[in-house]
């Protein structure tokens, strides 16, 4: 473990918010009082009718509720546009650079104005309505972050699937929010090849009950040739030319729905994760500021993809809040070069840079050469996300990229709490290789043991969250039970995070990943669970049993041990096919990288498969498989050594 300290720059220390006493003067201040300080970080937004309570919040068994700035009233895409307008009405929102490198838009606060409301009319004009759910699923171009402020600014709530996904992720998601509206392209264009995405919607509806979707509105993004069902399917260009661009933001209580998130846990099929309105839009505006220092005029690049939390947070409404100047890439860091993500940075003139471990140890492995052939002279800040960074490549990013001038600001956070909550604020934290250091305002981590007693000082353990935040989800979407059993049973009066981690003497957390059944693939969230029941529904397979091993890029890799039907031949075709049917049922990101073939499966003597021993045999830790006396057929752990696939 790195134990190497980068000390805070010194022309940090003047120019950013908060040095060190600063950031534990306010630390101190937000969770003696947090009444006082939310109530005063709250102004932050704008409100049509201010809120007299702030903080509403209980963790208790059965009883789990979360309500901040209650009786506020106010709406969180007028406050990402039209508050601006009257002083940086021509500043440019967004920058959208697009997957060939000769494509790029700029589009001012006033144009975004424009483009949203045209894009809401079209919406009222299906129908849709405060506190209906309308599915988004789109590529990286400016109309995802007008669908889903057109959404916000009528009040309905977008349910944005990531455009990787299949057409069953899709018709799963589609009906758990009952969306009546979806809202496509074409097609995608990411790394030079084309994505389906209408098509994918086609098959998606094809496979929920009928009638359950009654408008598809088009946008066109490739040209390319794609069935329209008359009377359903709509292009939205042709939509937007009838409607006009004034557009009124429905006035919404604090508490009201914002947006619902699918995300994968440990079991059963993946969970609406619900946000709303207030508190979520001055955490994410808040943590916006203070984790990039963002000041004005800077241009700030989150490569994230709007199909994922940090694309709703740290694309569009954090940013957006803050008045910022926001890049939208389309494109993916290797196309068409290893030097994309280097080159946009100059063509653009990046400021503040936020990218995921994965993609930093991919282009780390192309070497120095694409990175110093640009000048990435206007960086200031680099950012991480998504999973733990490894020390090696973090220096990398911290020396090579940012030659050592930028800090890098390594941010814990999920799905589940809307913004970042552990991480440094780089005029303030003396850095450590793989840490993410502190807690945000407001955020009270704790380390607990197994049993749920609370570890003080350097310490190692499960982390939990002693207290509420504003950012913090409030349900899961129709089943509030799911949300109290999910979170808050382990460790009553707590929010589990599902995430283990280490804190060494000077109060600074390590995350060490995650201690449910839960795997991060690239930074991608995935659910053994789901995994295992795509391969139980192919008609060969009897059994499957799926866990994470370590990769070198990925971060963790996909292992799945199928235990095929009887008389069934286990042959390379048919573990091909098995994998491409994983592809088919979940998306591309469900891909197992190694798929073992196993007459059976190590279980206990009451039926229980035992992850721990297979775990450990992806991990290639043979010799440390623990105690396997309570197996029913010990001798299997023997059969799946021997036939263990081989690491890539
Ligand atoms: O295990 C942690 C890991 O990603 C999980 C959350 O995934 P998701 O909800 O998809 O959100 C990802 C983007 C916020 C966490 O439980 N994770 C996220 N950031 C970090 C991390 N692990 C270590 N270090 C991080 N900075």
């Amino acid at each position: 473990m790195s134990e190497k300290i980068y000390d805070v720059p010194p022309e940090w220390a003047t120019r950013a918010y908060l040095d060190d006493h600063g950031y534990k003067t306010k630390y101190e201040a937000s969770v003696r009082d947090p009444e006082t300080f939310w109530g005063e970080e709250g102004k932050r937004i704008d409100w049509f009718e201010p809120y007299t309570k702030v903080k509403n919040t209980s963790f208790a068994p059965g009883a789990v509720s979360i309500k901040w700035f209650e009786d506020g009233v106010t709406n969180v895409a007028w406050n990402c546009i039209d508050r601006h307008l009257d002083t940086r009405g021509d500043q440019v929102a967004i920058i959208w650079e697009g997957d060939d490198p000769s494509e790029s838009r700029h589009i001012t606060y006033k144009e975004l104005h424009d483009e949203v409301c045209r894009f809401a009319n079209v919406l009222r004009n299906r129908n849709v309505e405060k506190g209906d759910r309308v599915t988004i699923y789109m590529p990286m171009i400016p109309e995802a972050a007008y669908a889903m402020l057109a959404c916000a600014r009528l009040g309905a709530i977008h349910s944005v699937v990531f455009g990787g996904f299949s057409p069953d992720s899709i018709a799963g998601r589609i009906v758990d929010c009952g969306s009546r509206v979806i809202i496509t392209a074409d097609e995608g264009l990411r790394g030079g090849r084309k994505v389906p995405l209408k098509a994918n919607v086609d098959a998606a509806i094809a496979k929920v009950p009928a009638d359950t979707v009654d408008h598809v509105i088009v946008v066109r993004r490739t040209g390319g040739a794609v069935d329209m069902t008359p009377g359903r399917d709509v292009w939205y260009d042709e939509a937007a030319a009838l409607v006009t661009h004034e557009c009124p933001a429905t006035p919404m209580n604090a508490e009201d729905p914002l947006f619902i998130l699918y995300t994968s846990g440990s079991t059963g099929s993946p969970k609406g994760v619900l946000h709303t309105t207030g508190g979520y839009l001055v955490f994410a505006s808040m943590t916006h500021q203070y984790v990039f220092d963002y000041h004005e005029g800077d241009v700030y690049w989150c490569t994230a993809d709007i199909g994922w939390v940090t694309g709703h947070s740290y694309i569009v409404y954090g940013p957006l809040a803050n008045g910022a100047t926001t890049v939208m890439f389309e494109g993916v860091p290797s196309y068409p070069s290893n030097g994309r993500f280097w080159e946009v940075i100059d063509k653009h003139k990046v400021n503040i840079f936020y990218t995921a471990p994965t993609a930093i140890r991919a282009l780390m492995q192309s070497g120095d050469e694409p990175v110093k052939k640009t000048s990435r002279a206007s960086l200031r800040l680099l950012g991480s996300v998504g999973e733990p960074i490894n020390p090696e490549a973090w220096e990398w990013y911290h020396r090579v990229v940012g030659e050592e001038r930028c800090p890098v600001v390594d941010t814990w956070w999920q799905t589940e709490t809307g913004g970042i909550l552990i991480t440094p604020l780089p005029g303030a934290t003396r850095l450590k290789p793989g840490s993410a250091t502190r807690p945000f305002f407001g955020v009270i981590p704790q380390v607990v043991d197994a049993e749920g007693n609370i570890q003080e000082g350097a310490c190692e353990g499960n982390l939990v969250i002693a207290d509420s935040w504003p950012g913090q989800m409030r349900t899961v979407y129709g089943d509030h039970e799911r949300f109290m059993q999910t979170y808050f049973s382990t460790y009553p009066n707590k929010y589990f995070t599902g995430d283990g981690c280490r804190r060494d003497a000077d109060g600074y957390y390590w995350i060490t990943g995650r201690v449910d059944d839960v795997i991060n693939v690239s930074g991608h969230r995935m659910g053994t669970a789901e995994v295992e029941s795509a391969l139980v529904a192919h008609p060969k397979v009897s059994e499957a049993a799926v866990v994470g091993y370590p990769h070198d890029i990925k971060g963790q890799g996909i292992y799945a041990y199928v235990t095929l039907m009887s008389g069934v031949e286990p042959t390379e075709e048919l573990r091909k096919e098995l994998v491409t049917w994983v592809r088919r049922e979940i998306g591309p990101i469900a891909s197992p990288d190694l798929l073992q073939f196993a007459p059976s499966l190590p279980k206990t003597r009451s039926g229980k498969i035992m992850r721990r021993i297979l775990r450990k045999i992806a991990e290639d830790e043979f010799g440390n498989l623990g105690d396997t006396s309570t197996l029913a057929d010990p001798t299997v752990v023997d059969d799946l050594i021997s036939h263990r696939q081989n690491k890539k």
